[in-house]
């Protein structure tokens, strides 16, 4: 048996010249937690050409959905860009990753941290309700260039509190706090820098961070996430993974070189 299924694109969006969506038809035997990755991709004249993503579709839903940087030239997001409705594309039977719940100790309040397309296994992790169930607020931070570049933020603020299964939840827990670097918005700065100057917390009227009450996924540029962890591990917090967890994880944001 092969270890990819062939999947259907049921539907694609272009949020900039350099950011898209798509949703897929899910094969019911695909298996994955929220917060994972698998490899996707399209089929050849040889091997298929195959890259890492997360899934933005929670694992309780009945299609996929996939969050993808254009890179200029990459070998197969100058193709996938231009997906149209019905095209085939494969993906792995297969998903792994250490964002997922499991590798957090218990904790009070959850900070999501993505840059970019780093966004993506979020997504999935702010549907999932035990996520609500293990942590009494939950921060999703997304943190980008420009405000064009805040993707899914009225999915996030408009569609998901009106959710069947989370919206209530989504309602009482989840703050959301987009932040842009290089043009004017109502948040400005890195993530790094809100969480040490404490304008973060302060912002969304939390208490500032304690390895007692708060727990951090990281998701965003290697070196977003180099600065984040070392932030992080020099104030004594503990990276978790899988069979120790811990007060943080993270993940590159997967980008096609
Ligand atoms: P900045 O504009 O100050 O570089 P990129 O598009 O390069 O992946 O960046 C996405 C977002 O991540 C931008 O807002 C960028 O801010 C921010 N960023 C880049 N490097 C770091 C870092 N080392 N720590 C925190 N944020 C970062």
């Amino acid at each position: 048996m092969s270890n990819f299924n062939e999947e259907r694109v049921l539907a694609v969006h272009h949020w900039t010249d350099s950011l898209f969506s798509f949703r897929t038809t899910r094969d019911p035997s695909f298996r994955f937690r929220n917060g994972e990755f698998t490899m996707i991709g399209l089929k050849g004249e040889g091997k298929p050409l195959l890259r890492a993503y997360s899934v933005v579709s929670a694992n309780y839903e009945d299609e996929l959905e996939f969050f993808s940087i254009k890179v200029p030239n990459g070998p197969l997001t100058s193709k996938l860009q231009h997906l149209k409705v019905g095209d085939p594309i494969v993906v792995s039977r297969k998903a792994t990753g250490t964002l997922v719940l499991d590798n957090l100790m218990p904790g009070r309040h959850l900070y999501l941290l993505g840059t970019g397309t780093g966004l993506a296994p979020f997504l999935a992790i702010i549907k999932d309700p035990e996520t609500y169930e293990r942590f009494e607020k939950v921060i999703l931070v997304h943190g980008c260039r420009q405000v064009q570049e805040l993707a899914y933020g009225e999915t996030i603020t408009e569609t998901l509190p009106q959710h069947e299964l989370i919206g209530e939840m989504v309602r009482d827990q989840l703050i959301y706090y987009p932040t842009v670097t290089r043009e004017p918005f109502r948040n400005r700065g890195r993530i790094t820098d809100l969480m040490t100057s404490g304008k973060l917390f302060s912002d969304i009227g939390l208490p500032t961070m304690t390895k007692e009450a708060d727990r951090f996924m990281l998701c965003g540029s290697p070196d977003m996430i180099r600065d984040t962890r070392d932030l992080l591990s020099e104030a004594g917090y503990v990276e978790g993974n899988h069979g120790e967890a811990g007060h943080y994880v993270i993940e590159k944001a997967f980008v096609e070189k």
